[in-house]
């Protein structure tokens, strides 16, 4: 099978106070600074990152993913990618190189979220006092008790799940790999698709905003469920509330939990799941009774859980203020606190 895209590098996203998300992500998290640029951005990579960097936190009036980039399998498979998002009537750009990897392709999908396609990155090796003892670790093991091995997955928002899905099967050869629809109404509300045998690394939850291109969530990898729940329980212990889980979902049988880092973009953590190599895998309709959410069919996830970002100022869990009914700012982030010191 030719694929066009191998995975997803990295994330940049926005918050309001670059350097209490990025306290938080390093003190509450387990991630690593390893670049600032002048204009505010700072660089984040978690130990087991392949490359750089996998995390760019830039300055913005609140949270959003202000770019999501993928490496192709191959330098041809990004001119055959760019040239198909173009066939599709996307009209993107080539960069010669930013950020710190070659040269690249970025375009808008078709409902509004910003992409990026490139192949050449330099692959990471710690040289100082990161490196690891094991030839394939591009650094040593984080003693954070709480550090993620590396960047998962994204999930967006957008006005017709199925209509973005289709697009990125159609145009980028994602693979779609399930949905949920909801139990009492013929409603798509979920779709996950992969590029690789991941049950997902693009996700996409439905908008009822008017916002284009919003996130819901970003998702790191841990390796074991034991290190997943230590991490919520360490996360509790600094005074983070967990929004939802641990758990395990349905779709993907990945074990879960999400939280919320300072600019209150959500973070999740995700492991252990399935592999999926099936290349004409096609999706099955799951419903919320089925346990897409919840494989236990036993907890309902909490309506703060749709809200995607930037923010809709018309959204039921948000007050004027941005702030969800009973998860005040200090509850939820020390760091976010302590950061602005
Ligand atoms: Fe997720």
């Amino acid at each position: 099978m030719f694929q066009l895209l191998s995975h997803l590098t990295h994330l940049e996203v926005t918050s309001p106070d670059v350097e209490a998300s990025v306290a938080f992500y390093v003190d509450g998290f387990g991630l690593r600074v390893v670049d600032r640029d002048a204009d505010g951005s700072v660089y984040l990579r978690c130990w087991g990152d392949y490359y750089p960097y996998s995390v760019i936190v830039s300055p913005g009036d609140g949270p959003s993913v202000k770019n999501m980039a993928w490496r192709t399998s191959s330098p041809e498979a990004l001119d055959e990618a760019a040239a198909r998002i173009e066939a599709s009537g996307i009209t993107g750009r080539w960069s010669e190189g930013r950020q710190g990897h070659g040269r690249s392709y970025q375009f808008v999908g078709p409902y509004g979220h910003p992409m990026e396609l490139f192949w050449d990155i330099e692959r990471y090796r710690a040289s100082d006092e990161n490196a690891s003892i094991f030839p394939d670790r591009p650094e040593r093991r984080s003693s954070h008790a709480a550090a993620p091995r590396f960047l998962d997955h994204v999930t967006v928002a957008a006005a017709d799940v199925r209509g973005f899905c289709e697009w990125y099967n159609r145009v980028l050869d994602f693979r779609i790999m399930a949905y949920t629809t909801l139990d009492d109404a013929p409603i798509t509300v979920f779709g996950v698709l992969t590029t690789n045998e991941k049950s997902h690394d693009l996700g996409v939850v439905l908008d009822s905003s008017s916002i284009p291109g919003r996130v819901n969530h970003i998702a790191f990898w841990t390796d074991s469920d034991t290190e997943l729940v230590r991490t919520a329980d360490v996360l509790m212990e600094n005074g983070v509330e967990i929004e939802y889980g641990p758990s395990i979902h349905g779709i993907g049988e990945q074990t879960y939990l999400y939280f919320r880092e300072p600019s209150r973009l959500r973070v999740e953590l995700n492991s252990g799941g399935y592999r999926n190599y099936v290349p004409d895998w096609t999706p099955n309709d799951w419903t919320p009774a089925t346990g897409s959410n919840s494989i236990y069919r036993n907890s309902a996830m909490p309506m703060s859980m749709t809200e995607s970002f930037p923010h809709d100022p018309g959204h039921p869990t948000a007050t004027e203020e941005g702030v969800l009914p009973g998860t005040e700012e200090a509850l939820l982030n020390p760091y976010a606190v302590q950061g602005r010191g």
